[in-house]
């Protein structure tokens, strides 16, 4: 939960939040939040953390309003958090429920192969500890 903290700064009403900044930028708006809270590790996955991570190339190509900067995973726990968050949802209606693997590649792969690979990659390192209904014990 703490790397999404960003979310309560951000406007999107479909999930109940109404503040001033678009959502994409929820990442740096945790960083920076956690940053003031004197955690400045916490605060880096929070930046971190959105899609498979986005580099430069990313916040240029799409045109996000985001500084420039390499935003992706650094080390193994950026990276189970990324990958963790890619099969849930903030929708209402759908926060018990866990996506399929098909359903978060079809997602990513609107962004490029690159994304794809990387989550294939993190499918075959942490994946076996999910059964998809849910984490194995
Ligand atoms: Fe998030």
């Amino acid at each position: 939960m703490l790397h999404d903290i960003g979310i309560c700064k951000v406007h999107a009403p479909d999930i109940g939040l109404y503040g001033g900044y678009p959502y994409i930028m929820h990442g740096i708006l945790g960083r920076e939040i956690l940053e003031q809270e004197g955690y400045p590790q916490h605060a880096l996955v929070c930046e971190r953390h959105i899609g498979v991570g986005l580099t430069e190339a990313d916040i240029i190509g799409q045109g996000l309003p985001l500084p420039l900067r390499d935003m992706t995973p650094q080390n193994t726990s950026e990276e189970i958090v990324c990958f963790a968050d890619l099969f849930y949802s903030k929708k209402p209606d759908k926060l018990d429920r866990m996506k399929s693997v098909e359903s978060v590649r079809r997602k990513l792969a609107v962004f490029g192969e690159k994304n794809l690979q990387i989550f294939d990659s993190w499918l075959v390192r942490f994946g076996r500890v999910f059964s998809f209904d849910g984490i194995q014990e």
